[in-house]
């Protein structure tokens, strides 16, 4: 059993969505949690309420792609909070589109916040667990990891991803007194980039709170639970169970069910918002291109007349 009360707990994602369920759920624990998000005013708001509930609380705003600089944050929260008991990597971001639509950076991003950060930390905060034989990591990935979405790919990659390397991770810190937790969410209702979309999630696939989730990483902290399946309503976490194992053996089979419950049409949909949504931009910055490109054709005519004489430089 993991002690929360008291300890330090690293918890990235923590300004809005699932993350500020857990900071909650933490400070009715007592612990000291240092929240990590890049908005600096929603950690604010935060801190407030843990503060409220007999929490302690160190906001640092971060963007925790940048992976270079993660090093000197873990050694600073050190140095102001003591060392790392637990690292609770919740910071995730989700991009729906078309494999082939997507870009290289868009690649990057999704794999660098969902994956590579929560590995890096790991890193930094491992020598010190692994000194004092205690210390738990919880991996926040999703049911997309255990059973591959359409249009929503590189997310789903990076969830397999932390999953596997959580597999990996527990066996290797077997006996060491670190723990190693994965908390798989399927679809989850209230607020969240699920209901950030503004698209809900179909009835078949089940839903869960966030406060479900919260509560299953502080079980799976007090418990050492290894892998905590969250979904309700429609389909159970033993029905979720069997569907994954059946898509597992059969993976043909579970493409069909996925498309049963409606899950590719779902995605497809909220790619396509996604996409509206990049196209407004662009007819905005196009038409701050159109009026940079008419001033620049304007200055370049007058240039242009300069040079041959047609204008004399008293016009300008
Ligand atoms: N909601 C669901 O239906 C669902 C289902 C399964 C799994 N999950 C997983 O649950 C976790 C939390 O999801 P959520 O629904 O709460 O998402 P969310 O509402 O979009 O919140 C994401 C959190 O991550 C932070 N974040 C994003 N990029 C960051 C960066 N570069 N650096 C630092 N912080 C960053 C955000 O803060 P800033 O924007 O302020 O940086 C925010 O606090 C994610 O790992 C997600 O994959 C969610």
């Amino acid at each position: 059993m993991t002690i929360i009360t008291e300890r330090t707990v690293l918890l990235t994602g923590a300004s809005r969505g699932i993350g500020t369920f857990i900071a909650r759920a933490l400070a009715k624990e007592k612990a000291t949690i240092v929240g990590i998000s890049r908005s600096q005013d929603k950690l604010e708001q935060v801190s407030a309420e843990v503060r409220a509930l007999g929490g302690r609380w160190i906001g640092i705003p971060y963007d925790i792609s940048r992976l270079e600089g993660l090093p000197l944050l873990v050694q600073q929260i050190t140095q102001t909070a003591g060392s790392i008991d637990i690292l609770i990597n919740n910071a995730g971001v989700e991009l729906y589109g078309k494999f082939q639509d997507y870009s290289t950076n868009d690649l990057q991003l999704v794999l660098t916040i969902n994956l590579l950060s929560a590995m890096e930390l790991c890193r930094l905060v491992l020598p010190t667990m692994l000194r004092q034989k205690r210390g738990h990591i919880v991996n926040v990935a999703s049911l997309a990891g255990k059973k591959g979405v359409p249009y929503d790919s590189i997310y789903s990659a990076s969830k397999a991803g932390l999953l596997m390397w959580g597999d990996s991770l527990r066996q290797e810190l077997a006996c060491t007194g670190v723990k190693v937790s994965t908390i798989c969410p399927g679809y989850v209702s209230q607020c969240g980039m699920l209901a950030d979309t503004g698209v809900p999630a179909p009835i078949l696939a089940g839903t869960s709170t966030p406060s479900d989730v919260s509560n299953a990483v502080i079980r799976a902290i007090k418990q050492n639970q290894v892998e905590v399946i969250v979904n309700q309503d429609v389909m159970t976490v033993g029905t979720t169970k069997l569907l994954i194992a059946m898509c597992q053996l059969f993976p043909l089979i579970g493409d069909a069910v996925y498309r049963w419950i409606g899950v590719p049409k779902l995605n497809q949909i909220r790619a396509e918002n996604q996409m509206h949504a990049a196209r407004k931009l662009s007819k905005k910055d196009q038409k701050l291109l159109q009026q940079l490109s008419e001033e620049y054709c304007e200055q370049e005519s007058i240039f242009d007349d300069l040079r041959s004489g047609r204008r004399s430089s008293q016009h300008c």
